[in-house]
């Protein structure tokens, strides 16, 4: 029997609910598939902070290297905004990101026929789109340096973050792309601002060059802004995109919303080796909604698929998952954020029992 440790970090807001249902859904394909997972559960984000003073402890550090994957739900929560950069419950997030050398961030936007109405865009627009943000997760400006806020001599302020990117560090996420846009329609769009940004123009040079290794995959390119419009404009003519780390984060936001809900989506940050993996959804703790039992598990349950194919190789399990909640949907039931005015709306906990049923 195949044995995995992972570690569940449900965080705070929505992802102690989403997580109850993900963590239902692992088990239960553990149980259909003879695959023994082992959970650890633990404290991360806002939850720590008020247990230990800070959002990610050594020993939650240690428990996700020493994991073969972590599950994590979401981080942050309106309570713990007022305090320092260095301790908020997001630094958790960065951290493990950071400490497990998570580069890839995988986030796939598929819109679902029974669900094309849920989004706000025009039904002949989405229908069929089918794309990947692969995020850059451990550089560009969220990590660069110099960073912070000082106070200048005439007592105003002066905020700085830096765009940094090394050569290795765009040769290594490249190639993700090319090999992800591999096996699936061989397209890759590298979304850069080389017209304004050098550290982006530097991007471009090295993508092109890794691209010459890929010569069956067609490279274009495309400054951010532009792709921003041609989400909207036209989704469908994307497969794979690469980019840096903010546009990915923005990027990735409005592909969400062409499929209806940014609770839907998935995602997988990967490192350089198997056993470095992480697996959450894209969307935050949404304060707003916690705690009533109404968030949409979905994407924390196709992230437990993701999990499953690429840190597991259950392709079978993981196919099993994104047809049950292909089916659930086609049978109508609808959490909150994908209700049509006047649709029955499903609690997060029915939600997770109806793909537990498709399952069995
Ligand atoms: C995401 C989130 C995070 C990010 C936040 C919560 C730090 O928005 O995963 O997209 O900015 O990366
Ligand atoms: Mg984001």
């Amino acid at each position: 029997m195949k044995h995995y440790n992972v570690a569940v970090l449900p965080g705070d807001g929505i992802g102690l609910e989403i997580m109850g249902e993900a963590v239902k859904v692992l088990k239960a394909v553990g149980r259909k598939f003879k695959a023994e997972f082992a959970l650890t559960e633990a404290l991360v984000g806002g939850a720590s902070i008020d247990a230990n003073g800070v959002p990610l402890t050594d020993a939650v550090l240690k428990l996700a290297l020493k994991s073969d994957a972590v599950l994590l739900g979401a981080v942050g929560g309106t309570r713990w905004e007022g305090l320092d950069y260095s301790i908020r419950p997001e630094r958790a997030l960065l951290a493990l990101r950071k400490e497990l050398g998570l580069f890839a961030n995988l986030r796939p936007a598929k819109i679902y026929k029974d669900l094309i109405a849920a989004s706000t865009l025009k039904p002949e627009v989405i229908d069929g789109v089918d794309l990947l943000v692969v995020r850059e997760l451990t550089g560009g400006l969220y990590f660069g340096t110099p960073k912070g806020v000082e106070v200048l001599p005439d007592g105003t302020e002066r905020g700085v973050n830096t765009m940094v990117y090394t050569t290795p560090e765009i040769e290594r996420i490249a190639r993700v792309g090319f090999e992800v846009a591999r096996k699936r329609r061989k397209k890759l769009c590298s979304v850069d601002k080389a017209n304004v940004l050098e550290t982006t123009e530097l991007w471009r040079k090295v993508v092109i060059k890794v691209g010459k290794d890929y010569p069956d995959v067609e490279l274009s390119h495309m400054y951010v802004d532009n792709c921003a419009m041609q989400l909207i404009r036209n989704p469908k003519q994307f497969d794979v995109i690469v980019t840096e780390n903010t546009f990915g984060d923005i990027l990735s936001d409005e592909a969400s919303m062409l499929t209806g809900s940014i609770g839907m989506l998935p995602s997988a940050s990967l490192g350089a080796t198997k056993n470095r993996a992480m697996y959450e959804p894209i969307h935050g703790s949404a304060p707003d909604i916690a705690g009533k039992g109404i968030a949409n598990p979905i994407a924390t349950i196709l992230s437990v698929a993701m999990m499953l194919k690429y840190s597991f190789e259950m392709e079978e399990a993981s196919n099993l998952i994104e047809d049950a909640v292909e089916k659930v949907l086609n049978r109508g039931y609808r959490t909150a954020d994908i209700a049509l005015p006047g649709e029955k709306k499903t609690t997060c906990t029915e939600m997770g029992e109806a793909v537990l049923k498709e399952l069995a």
